[in-house]
């Protein structure tokens, strides 16, 4: 969730770790700091709550300087969002300092039998970890690696972290290490660098080395040394990340999640061109992935937030096209609470970042059990892509803006792919996702229609609803929260016959329902329920496909085949929570108390 980037052997490492931090301030924003040193032994610490900008100030406007330095973004997890939680945490005597993403689960049990008579600055868990370094390294005389490793090593098995540890005495070198949370060695012949994503340092290098967890390593600005989790001196090769920094920029969008949703027609061609041949044959998904999903009894879609409702959408794709049962779980739930399985399971992982924490805990669950995995992410080289037994890419681009968009969209279609390439289905897929191609872009190009629909609607509203029936009804799941997550409009999202059943009676004077009407056995199901909301006063906004449309519908949907139109449904959800969240002033990128890839449970 917290953001670390990390420089050493540059003239000035301050641009490099501020640029670094702006473009990891989607993973959390509470608070940012930056730790700074020189050969000639001056060092500076800077910390600022809020924004990553009021770390840009202060630093500038204090003139700090070091050839490396650390800097962390923060999302609060223990300890209030203050100065003294923001990171990096200090020892005492400030001769350690600490960057951590992450969760120690037994700090305060470490703190209590190492710690005691130590005064602490923070109520961070990190901060019990940096004290525990600077103990070891002076009343042990250890090393500084062997300080650091001893920290580690006492940390409880369910910990998760990605450490950056730098040493007053030893200005030029990064002590670095990682379990369940992702972070890269960045190389190259004019410095080394470290982050927890590799957007961050695009400017710095495109050359990577992943780091195994378990893995501590020490960064220098020449030499770049890895131990792995027995202590052994490891080579990893560092890989090449094909990423234009451009894909990383907004461009001349003023939000990061508007040029996300634009670039949703030119994912769905991406995705054509990189699974299909010019034939029409699917060439991107190797035999293993096919021969081992026939041999399963039953799929589980495995996912949390957005990408549990992709998941929704692709259990459609895998039960028509493919004749295999599938179920959805919410990663969080089924982690704790597994279900009886079938004999013969099948998991598939869906998530953009690859790193959900959540995700993770189910996969490494599935693993032990020896049942066979797959991964379908927008990040390859992430932890889920890695572990799970297949990886197949979503191919979105980078996605920054909190709320996920295009690599909802992106998901759908893989899977769709997936669930084609498994059986025999009528339909020309490449030709009907060219078609939902054309369609998106079409939708998108009407921005005024749903700014429009955003403002009359929803500037004054506190609660919202969408209902559907069926694949509208899984939609409706994603649209709530898009609208929910970044307008704070209290929405919720669900199938349309519930709404008997209770919910009908929150409905007031003036209350938006959105009404998502794209399925034609149950269109006319559906056009009873907005009538018996419109009759108590609801504001209902119907948005439909032409097949089944009626003239007071507020928006009419292009049509492509039946079962790929939630592609299309999503993009006036998308862009109405999008238009009502800039007519309420906020933050569309950054909504608050939210962080982009979540790597805690
Ligand atoms: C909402 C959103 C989240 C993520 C969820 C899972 O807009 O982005 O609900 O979908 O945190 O993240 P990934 O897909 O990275 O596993």
């Amino acid at each position: 969730m917290c953001g670390i980037v990390g420089v050493t052997g540059v003239e000035n490492a301050l641009p490099y770790l501020l640029r670094g931090l702006e473009k990891l301030e989607y993973r959390g924003y509470d608070s940012a700091g930056v730790y700074l040193a020189n050969p000639d032994g001056t060092d500076f610490l800077v910390k600022e709550k809020g924004r990553v900008s009021a770390l840009v100030a202060e630093a500038q406007a204090q003139g700090v300087y070091g050839t490396a330095g650390i800097a962390h973004t923060r999302w609060a997890t223990h300890g209030n969002v203050s100065v003294e939680n923001a990171h990096p945490q200090a020892s005492s005597d400030h001769r350690f300092h600490l960057v951590h993403n992450g969760v120690i689960e037994n700090y305060q049990e470490l703190q209590e039998q190492y710690l005691a008579g130590v005064t602490f600055a923070s109520q961070t868990d990190t901060e019990v970890a940096v004290q525990l370094v600077d103990k070891f390294a002076k009343e042990e005389e250890l090393s500084t690696r062997d300080a650091f490793a001893k920290m580690i090593s006492l940390l409880d098995g369910n910990s998760a972290y990605g450490f950056l540890l730098m040493d007053s005495q030893e200005p030029d070198t990064l002590y670095v290490a990682k379990k369940k949370s992702p972070l890269l060695i960045g190389v190259s012949d004019h410095g080394n660098a470290v982050t927890s994503d590799a957007a961050a340092m695009l400017d710095m290098t495109a050359n990577f080395i992943e780091l195994m967890d378990g893995d501590i390593a020490l960064v220098k600005p020449n030499s770049v040394e890895i131990f792995g989790a027995d202590g052994q001196a490891v080579v990893r090769e560092p890989f090449h990340l094909d990423i234009d920094p451009a894909q990383t920029d907004k461009g001349a969008y003023p939000y990061y999640m508007l040029k996300e949703i634009d670039e949703q027609a030119v994912v769905a061609r991406t995705l054509a061109g990189h699974y299909f041949n010019d034939e029409g044959e699917i060439v991107g998904i190797g035999c293993a992935i096919g021969d081992t999903i026939k041999q399963a009894d039953r799929l589980y879609i495995i996912a949390a937030g957005t990408s549990y409702h992709a998941g929704l959408v692709g259990k459609r794709y895998f039960e028509n096209w493919a004749n295999i049962p599938t179920e959805v779980h919410i990663a969080s739930e089924f982690a704790y609470d597994q279900p009886l399985l079938s004999e013969h399971p099948f998991f598939i992982f869906l998530s953009q970042s690859g790193e959900t924490a959540d995700s993770r805990e189910v996969l490494d669950n599935i693993k032990r059990q020896g049942f066979p995995t797959l991964t379908i992410a927008n990040v390859m080289n992430s932890t889920l892509t890695r572990e799970a037994d297949f990886a197949l890419p979503v191919l979105a681009g980078p996605e920054i803006a909190v709320a996920s968009t295009k690599a909802y969209t992106a998901q759908i279609i893989v899977q769709a792919i997936l669930a084609y390439s498994l059986g025999e289905v009528e339909l020309d897929l490449k030709q009907e996702l060219a078609k939902v191609a054309v369609e998106i872009q079409a939708i998108t190009d009407e921005k005024a229609t749903f700014q429009a629909i955003a403002e009359s609607a929803l500037k004054d509203q506190h609660s919202a609803f969408y209902i559907g029936r069926g694949l509208d009804a899984a939609v409706a799941l994603e649209a709530a929260l898009k609208l929910k997550e970044i307008s704070y409009i209290q929405t919720e999202g669900f199938a349309a016959g519930e709404l008997k059943h209770g919910t009908i009676s929150l409905i007031e004077e003036g209350t938006p329902v959105f009404a998502l009407l794209t399925q034609a056995k149950t269109a006319g199901l559906l056009r009873g329920e907005v009538a018996q909301v419109a009759a108590r006063g609801a504001n209902t906004i119907t948005i439909s496909s032409k097949s089944l449309a009626r003239p007071d519908d507020a928006y009419v949907l292009p049509e492509v085949d039946e079962l790929l139109m939630p592609l299309l449904a999503v993009i006036p959800a998308q862009l109405i929570a999008y238009y009502a969240t800039l007519a309420r002033g906020l933050d569309v990128d950054r909504p608050r108390n939210l962080a982009k890839s979540v790597t805690v449970q």
